[in-house]
């Protein structure tokens, strides 16, 4: 199947933010303001957006809730027909916030829960209480009549609490949980990614409890390997990892990228339109093919055409978007990894 245009794309639309996660790969932190992107420049990139044929806009940041005109670019891409999803560390979203989320036709709110109880969540958000408000904004939301889904991104310290995550986002109302992988990158360390025997575990786990939990709430994943868990006729269609492919991101700097965790620039806003960098860049074609991928497991793998490894994790670990994947569980590759690591600290 050829994709004309990105199913979606992650904007970051500022990187000012009223927390200071540990693992944050946009690096996000207070006073980052909105400069990046004037509100006339954000309306105009939903028009480039939405002229492209993009389904839908993931308002991202940062912390979208900290810019002041949030609402203003919420309301233009709804205007011009895209389906907005946004996601939030839920500080802000009070229950006027989550009436007005819903007035502007939003379709889908993730609140970013990185632990089911206030320790392992705190310690991972670096912020009092925000265990509480995290769960309040759900509750907020879902009572506004918005569809919530709970984000989950585990790592060393939160991969232990997956099967209470699961109860918790239950719990609050929430439609659908989503587990991203983690990505060492930008601020977050080696310390702390899982193994990726433990990543094997809990993917296993993810599935089944997809199917115990099914008609409750929607168990979902984002994990490049994880079509080879299922069926064939259950497989993602669009075939493990679509950076480049289904979906980019276009970063405070203007730069468009094939994922937000891949931060490897395929062209800029300031030079070249949406449609052109997304039909012409170099990068992206790149991208698109897996005969690029030379190096390391993924490269002599049987499953690379249905999933073809993390580009991005290959680009924090080899800095090389095209060498082997070293999270991956069934062909690993970390100790290999750990080592290219160590020679580059030495
Ligand atoms: C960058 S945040 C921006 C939106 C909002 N501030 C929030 O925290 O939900 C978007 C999502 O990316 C996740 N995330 C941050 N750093 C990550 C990393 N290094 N690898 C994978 N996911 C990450 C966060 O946990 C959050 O769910
Ligand atoms: S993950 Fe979200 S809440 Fe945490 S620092 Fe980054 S942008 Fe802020
Ligand atoms: S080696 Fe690469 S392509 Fe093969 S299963 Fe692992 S991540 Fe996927």
């Amino acid at each position: 199947m050829k994709l004309k245009s990105p199913l979606y794309v992650v904007w970051e639309t500022t990187l000012d933010c009223n927390a200071r996660c540990i693992h944050c790969y946009s690096d996000a932190c207070f006073g980052h303001g909105p400069d990046y992107w004037s509100l006339e420049e954000g309306l105009e990139l939903i028009d480039q957006i939405a002229d492209a044929g993009v389904l839908i806009l993931a308002l991202s940041g940062g912390e979208l809730l900290m810019r002041p005109d949030w609402d203003k670019l919420v309301e233009h891409a709804v205007d011009r027909g895209l389906r907005v999803t946004f996601a939030t560390n839920g500080i802000l979203v009070t229950p006027d916030v989550a009436r007005r989320i819903r007035e502007l036709g939003v379709f889908n709110v993730s609140v970013s829960l990185d632990g089911a109880s206030s320790e392992t969540h705190e310690a991972i958000r670096k912020v009092p209480r925000i265990f509480e408000k995290a769960c309040e904004a759900a509750r907020n939301l879902v009572a506004a009549g918005v569809r919530v889904t709970i984000n989950y991104t585990p790592m060393r310290p939160n991969i232990h609490e997956a099967p209470a995550m699961i109860k918790l986002a239950h719990s609050l109302g929430a439609e659908k949980i989503n587990l991203t992988e983690y990505v060492y990158t930008t601020r977050g360390g080696v310390d702390l990614m899982p193994r990726p025997e433990e990543l094997g575990d809990l993917m296993e786990f993810w599935t089944k409890a997809g199917q115990d939990w099914a008609g409750k709430i929607e168990v979902d994943w984002h994990d490049c390997r994880v079509a080879l868990l299922l069926p064939e006729e259950e497989a993602d269609p669009y075939k493990g990892c679509g950076a480049g492919y289904t979906h980019c991101r276009v970063t405070v700097d203007h730069d468009v990228t094939p994922c937000v965790v891949l931060p490897v620039p395929a062209g800029n806003l300031r030079e070249m339109s949406f449609r052109e960098i997304w039909e012409s860049a170099p990068e992206l074609h790149k991208i698109r093919s897996r005969d690029n991928i030379t190096s390391g497991n993924c490269a002599a793998c049987e499953f690379k055409s249905r999933c073809g490894g993390c580009r991005a994790a290959a680009y924090a670990w080899y800095d090389d978007a095209y060498a082997g994947d070293p999270t991956c569980w069934i062909k690993p590759e970390m100790d290999k990894a750990l080592k290219y690591q160590e020679s580059l600290a030495t």
